[in-house]
């Protein structure tokens, strides 16, 4: 009997025998996801707990949770408010009695409605002194907003699952935490000595997005930097140490792909025990030319607004029209913004000289600060509405014309079909498109900093300004789409559909959902070889650039041999006829399987297995941590580091297990077996190198 732990009231079979959703007699085992974007989307963070949660439900059911910070603004969208279950509602009422802090119980408003439980940081905030104190006594400078505010919420979570493991002694815990904002609970839950087992996931090492947006070579330096100094440099120290000690203290430690492993490795000084391939919630299609419809639909959006955008120098032809696009957080440099502008003025001038009738709009998706849409992109889709206004009321007047006429039996002459003042309408709409000089906007919004942004001034630079002559025409879209924006009405996954090509040949990009979106919605992309996307699809797709998976060398080219690549690939795509775009496209959506949840769900079952058989070792000859009680007693008792003592020189930490190659995992996990049909690599089923050691856990844990 399964026994609702996190249920609200009133849901059904609860037996009150424990927290967990495992069985009467067996061991239960309660899951907590912890993120800052949880129920509030920033970036790719939100996207990994919101397509998981499906799996992640149906595994755990009600023993399942996801813990985030409180805010009201998404909340009123993202979130329901439930009545607590008779287990949980005590510990939700002590948080409040005994520390004052303020929780938001419910459910995520996403597929599988995941329960959450919000933490409001204001109901904290004053503690902050004291806990910053506690946590890191001895650092010499205050941290900043974005650190403290992680203390405070890392305070209230230790404290909460605290709460939980102290009253209902019978369940095991797992606490997930993703990325450092959400993971000082972890290093909190360690000292302690809560009896939990830990899993920390960085999705990026904070100093590595740093040193790369700054320019350094990062994966050929790294080596040679020292660290602490460098994040001091930065002033990211305390952040750095938050990460660098989450990973320390984790009972697994693990990353989204190889490439941020083996940077982790590096900067945060452990091997990773398990790679997190991010996956999606593929809602699949039965008939393969379903989602070449939605393409065709959704591009049809696209065109109307880019008559809108372009109105009075609307002079090409939209059938041989392609739109090419990047989206994403806005860092100019690691997401290749300034790669992917070089390539297309590389682009626009090969497609001159060659008199190609082909013309690219090339969107640019990336949020910057704005004071809303700017005025001349807000006229040019309203004269566009105006016309085709008025050209259905002139039809709809002919219709009936041409009706009246005929039912007396009389033919219509042309001249009576369309009256004078038709005539005059139209014209008027001409002549005020005629009336336009300025060239149409590159950019969509006004920007606040429109000097400084470095996206703006690179195009400058390469002066592609929608001219006449230009066959790439640029439009930057500073902000995420949504199905209520004025200019393109279109939510970000239909925009995605409606086009021809996605452009992220990012520098640095630990996974990278953009690439891995497309794939799923059959859209070709180009990535590069610093991707932990690329990585991924390279291992399991033989010849991928024949499936729409380009993949640019940014590891081993100069940056222009890089961008020269680039340029060919969309030439190359360029050349492609309709037939070949809708079979492309069919070849790139058959390698969605690859990327579903239903397959990666997987290393993350490893990933808990692993953490409860160190938290909770089932034999003393368990090896996976070995931690002597000395090193114990020095792990739990010693300070915090400071930038000169950094853990490196503390050899306390055991060295987990080698990390489980990406390849090994495929293949252990049969990942390469289960989607043969889509002509991947066959994988060596023979490699079992260092496979994680198995728990049989007889709870829900375990499918
Ligand atoms: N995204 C979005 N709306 C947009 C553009 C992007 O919701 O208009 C989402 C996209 O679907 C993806 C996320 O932003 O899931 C970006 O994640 P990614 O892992 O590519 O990069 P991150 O921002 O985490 O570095
Ligand atoms: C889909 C539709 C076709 C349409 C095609 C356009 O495949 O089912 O009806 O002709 O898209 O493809 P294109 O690459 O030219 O946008
Ligand atoms: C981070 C990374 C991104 C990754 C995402 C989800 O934000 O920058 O590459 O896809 O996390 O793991």
């Amino acid at each position: 009997t399964r026994y609702n732990l996190l249920n609200p009231r009133g849901s059904s079979g609860t037996i009150p025998q424990g927290l967990g959703g495992g069985t009467v007699n067996e061991p239960n085992t309660v899951l907590f996801d912890i993120g800052w974007e949880v129920a509030k989307k920033v970036g790719g963070i939100y996207t990994v707990l919101k397509s998981k949660a499906p799996v992640t439900v149906e595994t755990f059911k009600s023993s399942y949770a996801l813990i985030g910070p409180y805010n009201p603004e998404t909340a009123a969208t993202e979130f329901e408010s439930l009545e607590p279950g008779p287990l949980s509602s005590p510990i939700i009422e002590n948080m409040l009695a005994k520390y004052g802090i303020q929780i938001h119980f419910g459910k995520w408003l996403i597929e599988s409605h995941p329960k959450v439980f919000l933490i409001d940081l204001k109901s904290s905030m004053h503690k902050l002194s004291e806990w910053r104190f506690d946590l890191m006594a001895g650092f010499e400078q205050p941290g900043d907003q974005e650190c403290n505010e992680s203390i405070v919420f890392g305070y209230q979570v230790a404290l909460l699952l605290k709460e939980f493991s102290e009253t209902y002694k019978n369940d095991k815990y797992i606490a997930h935490f993703h990325e450092w904002q959400s993971s000082v609970s972890l290093i909190l839950l360690k000292r302690w000595r809560l009896r939990m087992a830990t899993i920390f996931t960085t999705h990026a090492t904070l100093l590595g997005r740093y040193l790369s947006a700054g320019g350094v070579d990062l994966y050929n330096q790294m080596h040679h930097l020292n660290i602490d100094s460098e994040a001091s440099k930065r002033g990211i120290y305390h952040r750095h140490w938050i990460e660098k000690q989450s990973a320390h203290d984790a009972h697994v430690f693990t990353t989204v792909s190889e490439i941020t492993a083996f940077e982790a490795e590096h900067i945060l000084q452990r091997k990773c025990d398990v790679i997190l391939p991010n996956g999606l919630k593929l809602d699949k299609f039965t008939a393969l030319h379903e989602f070449q419809n939605l393409h065709q639909k959704n591009k049809q959006v696209i065109q109307e607004f880019v008559r809108g955008h372009f109105y009075g120098h609307y002079d090409f032809d939209l059938d041989n029209t392609l739109y090419f696009f990047t989206a994403g957080r806005n860092e100019y440099f690691n997401k290749g913004v300034d790669m992917f502008l070089d390539a297309l003025a590389g682009l626009n001038k090969l497609l001159q000289q060659a008199g190609s009738p082909i013309t690219i709009v090339a969107f640019i998706i990336m949020p910057s600060k704005t004071n809303n849409y700017n005025v001349e992109s807000l006229k040019g889709q309203s004269y566009l509405r105006d016309t085709r206004r008025t050209c259905n009321s002139i039809v709809e007047a002919m219709g009936e014309r041409l009706f009246e006429a005929t039912s007396k039996g009389q033919i219509i002459s042309p001249e009576q079909l369309i009256t004078p003042e038709d005539l005059v309408m139209l014209k008027r709409r001409i002549l005020n498109l005629k009336q336009k000089s300025s060239l149409p906007p590159i950019v969509t919004h006004n920007m606040v900093d429109d000097v400084n942004d470095p996206i703006l001034n690179h195009i400058r630079r390469i002066k592609l300004f929608n001219a006449h002559e230009d066959r790439v025409k640029i439009i930057y879209h500073p902000e995420f789409l949504n199905s209520t924006n004025p200019l393109i009405p279109l939510d970000y996954t239909d925009f995605v559909r409606g086009t021809h090509l996605g452009i992220f040949v990012s520098y640095y990009e630990p996974y990278g959902y953009t690439p891995c979106e497309c794939t799923a919605l059959g859209v070709p992309s180009v990535t590069s070889n610093l991707t932990g996307f690329a990585n991924f699809m390279k291992r399991g797709v033989e010849d991928p650039d024949s499936k729409g998976i380009y993949i640019v060398d940014r590891r081993y080219k100069s940056p222009q041999e890089s961008v020269d690549q680039l340029t060919q690939y969309l030439w190359k795509f360029c050349q492609l006829d309709r037939r070949q775009r809708i079979e492309l496209r069919n070849h790139t959506e058959k390698l969605s399987e690859l990327l579903d949840w239903k397959n990666l769900g997987k290393f993350y079952t490893t990933a808990r297995s692993l953490a409860l058989e160190r938290a909770f070792p089932i034999q003393p000859r368990s090896t996976s941590l070995k931690v002597s009680s000395e090193q114990t007693e020095i792990l739990l008792t010693s300070p915090p580091i400071s930038p000169s003592t950094s853990l490196s020189e503390n050899n306390f930490i055991s060295k987990p297990p080698n990390v489980s190659t990406l390849s090994e995992m495929m293949s252990s996990s049969g990942i390469g077996t289960s989607v043969n049909n889509t002509q991947l690599k066959p994988t060596n089923s023979s490699t079992t190198a260092n496979p994680v050691p198995s728990v049989k856990l007889s709870s829900p844990l375990v499918s």
